[in-house]
């Protein structure tokens, strides 16, 4: 038999992506289609999401074929995220993977869009060894998880207000400087100083591992109007604002990594697409023994190869969803941790 090649399609949120996989980890093909009509509102809308997905979704999937040199019939079988994300938008890409299993005659699988990213590494080859730390950093999501295996997740910490990509998007906003706000301030922040002012972490009195980010806004935008900064102050500024977000994320993270004795984590997700997070994280966890695996950024934001893979173990042994497959706006994942 020849190699295994599963196509991915990706439409929780504001990127419409297809991807070919190859066997466990050759990306033939990676198409993101970022969708503009939302940067003018300095946020995801979801009904602009939905209509953009209608038109982006045929060529998006042609072009990632195109890309991977492969033809419709030669795919083995599909994977789509059923959830969670924005209902419009899954419902979109699952509606367009069932026709399009249905008229290739082949089978598809929906897939979890958290479990995707965490599973991110293994198209880099990563090797897994459990039990496993891993932590999803977006836009939609700050989750800490326990990794016992595939299919076996427990959690571990998460966000009491804002997902840290949510609190990262709001103070590019406060600044004006455009949406997505990560990539943004990650660029700014080469050329600014981390000390130059110093943000309140807010604390959560403690159930478990918790983060929470409104503090954090608050300061932020009291800052904004008691200073009122022009560009020059801007590289300073988002050198602290992401010192301040990613510090609250890496404090909390390694007090979690000491709890649970683990050896190895995984982060993935937009926001461990930032360099001062992979830098510090991976510094810091080092120090208590525990070595950490980041995707390369490309494979950290949204993308449909996360897809692709995680729906691969399944369809590898010949399962398949049927037609009824529905797609689930917020579909519970994983169990709480009780360790
Ligand atoms: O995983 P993703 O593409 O979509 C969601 O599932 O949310 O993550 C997007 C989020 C946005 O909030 C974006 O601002 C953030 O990830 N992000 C970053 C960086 N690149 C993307 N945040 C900080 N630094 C970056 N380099
Ligand atoms: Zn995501």
């Amino acid at each position: 038999m020849g190699a295994m090649l599963v196509l991915g399609i990706e439409t929780s949120c504001d990127d419409t992506a297809a991807a070919v996989v190859e066997d466990a980890k050759t990306v033939r093909s990676n198409v993101i289609a970022a969708q503009d009509v939302h940067r003018e509102f300095g946020g995801v809308v979801p009904e602009l999401a939905s209509r953009a997905h209608l038109d982006l979704i045929g060529p998006t999937v042609e072009r990632a074929l195109v890309d991977a040199a492969v033809s419709f019939d030669r795919l083995d079988g599909i994977a789509v995220t059923r959830a969670p994300g924005l209902m419009g938008s899954l419902l979109v890409g699952v509606s367009y993977a069932k026709a399009l299993a249905a008229a290739l005659g082949k089978p598809v699988v929906g897939v979890n869009h958290i479990e995707a990213h965490l599973l991110a590494p293994l198209l880099e080859g990563a090797e897994f060894a459990y039990p496993m730390a891993g932590a999803v950093v977006s836009g939609g999501h700050s989750e800490l998880f326990l990794v016992d295996g595939i299919g076996r997740y427990s959690i571990v910490g998460t966000t009491r207000d804002d997902a840290v990509g949510e609190a990262f998007d709001k103070a590019a906003k406060l600044l004006g400087l455009g949406y997505p706000g990560g990539p943004v301030i990650d660029r700014l922040a080469r050329d600014g100083d981390p000390r130059a002012i110093r943000f309140p972490r807010a604390t959560v009195k403690r159930s478990r591992f918790d983060f929470s980010f409104s503090g954090f806004k608050t300061a932020l935008r009291e800052h904004v109007l008691r200073t009122s900064p022009g560009p020059d102050d801007l590289p300073d500024l988002a050198a602290s604002i992401q010192e301040g977000l990613v510090g609250m994320l890496v404090d909390t993270t390694i007090q979690a990594l000491e709890e649970t004795g683990v050896e190895r984590m995984v982060v993935s997700g937009g926001v461990a697409a930032n360099a001062r997070l992979r830098a510090r994280l991976t510094e810091e966890a080092a120090a208590v023994g525990v070595e950490v695996l980041f995707p390369p950024p490309s494979l950290c934001t949204d993308n449909a190869a996360m897809i692709a893979r995680a729906g691969r173990p399944r369809l590898a042994r010949g399962e398949s969803d049927t037609l009824d497959l529905g797609a689930d706006a917020d579909l519970p994942f994983g169990v709480p941790w009780t360790g």
